[in-house]
């Protein structure tokens, strides 16, 4: 799915930046531009970030108690 069309940027793109560490919607900006020109995508952006990072913070919690 298309999120960025300014960046032309997809939800698995912004999953993978989310993988690589970012926690917000401004880290996935920095990352990959997602959301760095018109805005319309941030609430996306931000959702995502939401959903995905609340996924990969359990499974690392998940790790960290063996
Ligand atoms: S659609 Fe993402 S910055 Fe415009």
């Amino acid at each position: 799915m298309l999120v960025c069309h300014c960046h032309a940027v997809n939800d698995n793109t912004i999953r993978r930046c989310v993988d690589a560490g970012a926690r917000s919607g401004h880290e996935v900006r920095e990352a990959c531009g997602a959301g760095a020109s018109c805005g319309g995508c941030r609430p996306t952006i931000d959702r995502l970030v939401e959903l995905h990072g609340g996924a990969q913070n359990a499974i690392e919690a998940r790790g960290t108690q063996g």
